[in-house]
């Protein structure tokens, strides 16, 4: 493969949106940032350059990192931040990802403003398993907050309750018509009467799942994080923070100006944004457009039946070109509730309700981020900075999705791993409680992408849930939907060596707690298998 060099310059930049005019750290001065486009096979060394005013680290979503976990990003698992005034370079090795990834900043809540795509083409001479569109074009979901996005979530874990919503979705930068003070700069996809385009989709929301279509246009699911799917016709799709989807439409409709349009969906007793984002599907030529484009019929907010139908619709190509291998005979189970709690200010500066403020558990463990970074404690031996207990089984079981009752269970807190041997065929079942507010989760892995056997609702069943599961072509994906009260299993091999952030892709729900780290080893960490440490890394205050 080509070896390709870009600069990413992290710089606080003046933008306005809603007449909110406010200044905010972006790559590149623009949001989103540069899109990072490669050939599978190929390599890529970033330079982020730290021009902002604290630490920041950057991560690559779905890219897999082979054998290298240390140019992987997430802070202080990873690597400590890259210091205001100083520059970090990451190498990027594309494996086997072709179709949209994304990168985004991995330290508190700076994503928001932080992120941008990646695009993976198929290896020169070969093509897409789809008949090759017209153009392409890509669409990133985003969310503008009026107010300063870092403060959002201290203040949040300082009161105790839920963190303000944001003030608009966005597509391209652009929350759209349907916002005061957008219209003119609503983003516009001018298309050709007859031709077929590639949209290239990127949930880089915080907070909410989005429902996604076009006015009277059908939609063709192609691809999803990083992989092909087999084709989904639909007129809507269902798209989680941290997911990408390729999708194709055809401009069959008379021409005229169509909404695009994302909203969210958000089965939730927590504050969300029901709002509306829109850009133009604009036919090209001569014909007067109606006042208002036309506008897609989204489902409700809060239907699930209409998120789960799509999720659920998600299979791999799994065609000779494009094969898969699922993982059958499995070598360690893992069983992990999701859940959202509460927790007691006692040990920590908060003010909450009752003493308490909102929290968030895998395993009933709410997740503490050390304060050097996980990767360097493990290969240097450093103790006292994580500790291997992270269990295979919550603490006790329980009618997880029944009438648990409202924050009667508060988890612990500690950062606790999971060592998972190299080379075990590992298969975890993510079971979503009732406890506290029960919602969706998006539950994404570094490291991998992982196959997506099972969903239901309710209880997982040892007995029945497993004979529901599809083996011939499940999804490969790098972030799922657990659905709201039901459960997810996924499977892959451990055969990437090294530390790997696990965590809900909700960024209220990671900062509070619903993360642990998988610690792929053969037992030996400085043995070939994985990669030794560059000569440079960011430095940790305290090591
Ligand atoms: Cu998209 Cu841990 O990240
Ligand atoms: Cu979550």
């Amino acid at each position: 493969g080509n070896v390709h060099h870009y600069d990413f310059v992290l710089k606080e930049t003046n933008f306005t949106r809603l007449c909110t005019t406010k200044s905010m750290l972006v790559v590149n001065e623009s949001w989103p940032g540069p899109v990072i486009r490669v050939h599978k096979g190929d390599t890529v060394f970033v330079t982020v350059h730290n021009k902002g005013t604290y630490g920041v680290t950057v991560h690559w979503h779905g890219v897999k990192q082979p054998r290298n976990p240390w140019p992987d990003g997430p802070e202080n698992i990873t690597q400590c931040p890259i210091p205001a005034g100083t520059s970090f370079t990451q190498e990027l090795s594309f494996s086997d990802e072709e179709g949209t990834l994304w990168w985004h900043a991995h330290s508190d809540w700076s994503r928001a403003t932080v992120h941008g795509a990646i695009i993976i083409y198929p290896k020169p001479g070969t093509t897409y398993p789809y008949p090759m569109p017209y153009k392409e074009e890509l669409l990133v979901l985003g969310e503008w907050y009026n107010g300063d996005v870092m403060a959002i979530i201290d203040e949040a874990l300082e009161t105790g309750g839920d963190p303000n919503v944001s003030d608009a979705f966005a597509i391209n930068g652009q929350p759209g018509d349907l916002y005061d003070c957008s219209n003119a700069s609503t983003y516009r996809l001018l298309v050709n009467y007859g031709k077929t385009y590639l949209l290239r989709i990127v949930n880089a929301v915080m907070n909410e799942e989005i429902f996604f279509g076009i006015a009277k246009h059908n939609l063709t699911v192609v691809g999803m994080d990083g992989a092909y799917l087999k084709p989904i016709k639909t007129d809507y799709i269902m798209i989680t923070p941290g997911q990408t989807m390729d999708v194709l439409v055809t401009a069959n409709q008379s021409p005229s100006h169509y909404y695009i349009m994302g909203s969210p969906f958000a089965d939730t007793t927590a504050p969300f944004d029901n709002t509306s984002t829109t850009a133009i599907f604009q036919y090209s030529g001569n014909y007067t457009p109606p006042s208002t484009p036309y506008s897609p019929s989204l489902p409700a907010y809060d239907d699930k039946d209409a998120a789960g139908n799509f999720t659920v619709r998600l299979k791999s190509l799994a065609s000779k070109q494009h094969p898969i291998s699922v993982p059958l005979k499995i070598t360690e189970r893992i069983f992990m509730t999701v859940s959202v709690n509460q927790i007691y200010c006692a040990n920590e500066s908060c003010d909450g309700p009752d003493g308490n403020r909102l929290s968030a558990s895998l395993n009933n463990i709410s997740f503490v981020t050390p304060t050097i970074d996980i990767l360097q404690a493990y290969y240097r031996h450093i103790h006292g900075v994580y500790n291997s207990t992270f269990p295979s089984i919550p603490p006790y079981f329980f009618n997880f999705t029944g009438d648990v009752g409202n924050n009667t269970i508060y988890p612990s807190q500690g950062t606790k791993v999971k060592m998972i041997k190299y080379g075990s065929v590992v298969e975890i079942i993510f079971q979503g409680t009732n406890v506290g507010a029960a919602e969706n989760h998006p539950m994404h892995l570094h490291g991998y992408s992982f196959y997506v056997v099972g969903m239901g609702n309710g209880n997982f069943d040892n007995k029945t849930s497993p004979k529901t599961y599809n083996l011939v072509d499940p999804p490969l994906v790098n972030t799922i939907g657990l659905p709201k009260n039901g459960w997810t299993t996924i499977r892959f091999v451990a055969d990437n060596p090294g530390v790997w952030f696990m965590h809900c892709h909700l960024e209220r729900h990671a900062s509070w707690g619903m993360d642990t780290v998988l610690i792929v080893t053969d037992g030996l960490a400085n043995t070939n298998k994985m990669r030794g440490q560059p000569a440079y890394m960011p430095p940790c205050a305290k090591s």
